[in-house]
């Protein structure tokens, strides 16, 4: 069952190598029998009506929520805000007129997603949660709710939950962008079996990550990740992955950002990683990388296909661009999960750290 490791060492591993079928049980759930996205009217509604959106998350849902603003920016055409929930109650921002609140939780049980959402109901706003539990709390206090079909999640550290939540966020984007009859150049639930193809294909590369572990990320104290755009976010990700479950301390940073201060961290051998997944800045992610290495940093390029460079760490297929966290963060998660494991810290259970933070 779900709730078994089976063969798996560990239940990470085992929601790692599900990421595949979730996509494809995603695409199945949010299309009709004519191949069309399969939406709530209300939820259509919703979207249509709202001025701006506001995300509202905590760690890897958070994370999810700023490649989705991507989604509902580009695509849809509506201004969204994504805030960590802890912060938003006590510090928030001035609201738009029509404000639509998308509550982003694996659990529904965050209790900093929670009482903002206690909060702007009492101030009569509409909201829609996106959770991978349905009965949950953040779901049956909100207005709407769209469910992740991942499957129960048992490792603290997420992993299929953040990319089921962006294949939702992307299949509400087109969603939406289809009902305000915006021109969209892609068939999103194709893209989307295209990524789960490519997952697979990064899931059988289980032993070229372990490798890149062992030769590099071994004995280090510190770890960088860089990208810019979307791979930023990737990185955001990638590196509170690291952090959690290998205890290395780790932080992402956006491609140009390192050398205004972080730089300064750089010494002969510190890890860099790289993502370089989007074409548009290809050229300046390479640069920064240029800009470590010359101070010593052991440099780990992630790139996407079409895009890479002999030197490159390591490749993964393409996919449409606007799609690439769902590719990219695989060997993210399994850089994590090895280093974890080769310091022979509990994969599952990390020190200090509960599946949901039910209090605030
Ligand atoms: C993810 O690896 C973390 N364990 C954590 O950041 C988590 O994403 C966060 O607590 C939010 O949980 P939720 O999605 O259940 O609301």
């Amino acid at each position: 069952s779900d709730m078994e490791k089976g063969t798996y060492p560990h239940f990470m591993l085992k929601e790692i190598d599900e990421q595949p079928f979730v996509m494809r049980r995603i695409i199945q759930e949010y299309q009709d029998t004519d191949n069309n996205l399969k939406l709530d009217d209300a939820i259509r509604n919703a979207m249509t009506a709202c001025d701006r959106i506001y995300i509202i998350a905590a760690g890897t849902s958070y994370h999810a929520g700023l490649v989705g603003k991507q989604f509902l920016e580009k695509m849809a055409g509506i201004p969204v805000e994504v805030h960590v929930a802890s912060e938003f109650s006590y510090n928030m921002p001035l609201l738009s007129e029509k404000p639509l609140f998308v509550f982003i939780s694996q659990s529904g049980e965050t209790a900093d997603s929670r009482s903002v959402l206690v909060k702007i109901k009492e101030m009569g706003y509409p909201a829609l949660t996106i959770t991978n539990v349905p009965g949950s709390t953040l779901s049956r206090e909100a207005d709407f709710t769209l469910n992740l079909y991942a499957g129960p999640e048992i490792a603290v550290a997420s992993t299929k939950a953040y990319t089921a939540q962006i294949a939702v966020l992307a299949i509400l984007a087109v969603d939406t962008a289809r009902a305000k009859d915006l021109e969209l150049a892609f068939d999103p639930l194709q893209e989307l079996a295209i990524v789960a193809n490519a997952m697979e294909a990064l899931t059988d590369q289980k032993e070229t990550i372990e490798e890149l572990v062992r030769n590099n990320l071994g004995t280090t104290r510190n770890a960088f990740f860089i990208g810019r755009g979307s791979d930023y976010f990737v990185c955001l990700e990638g590196a509170l992955k690291l952090k959690e479950i290998s205890y290395i301390q780790a932080e992402g940073f956006a491609g140009g950002e390192l050398k205004h201060g972080t730089i300064a961290l750089i010494e002969e051998g510190t890890p860099v990683i790289a993502l370089a997944t989007q074409e548009n800045v290809n050229y300046s992610i390479r640069s920064n990388v240029q800009e470590v290495v010359a101070r010593g940093a052991n440099d780990l390029i992630f790139s996407m296909k079409g895009l890479e460079q002999d030197t490159d760490a390591f490749v993964v297929p393409h996919v449409h661009e606007l799609l690439t966290p769902l590719v990219s963060v695989v060997p993210m998660q399994l850089l994590a999960y090895y280093a974890a494991l080769n310091r022979d810290c509990d994969v599952d259970k990390p020190r200090n750290l509960a599946k949901s933070v039910t209090v605030e």
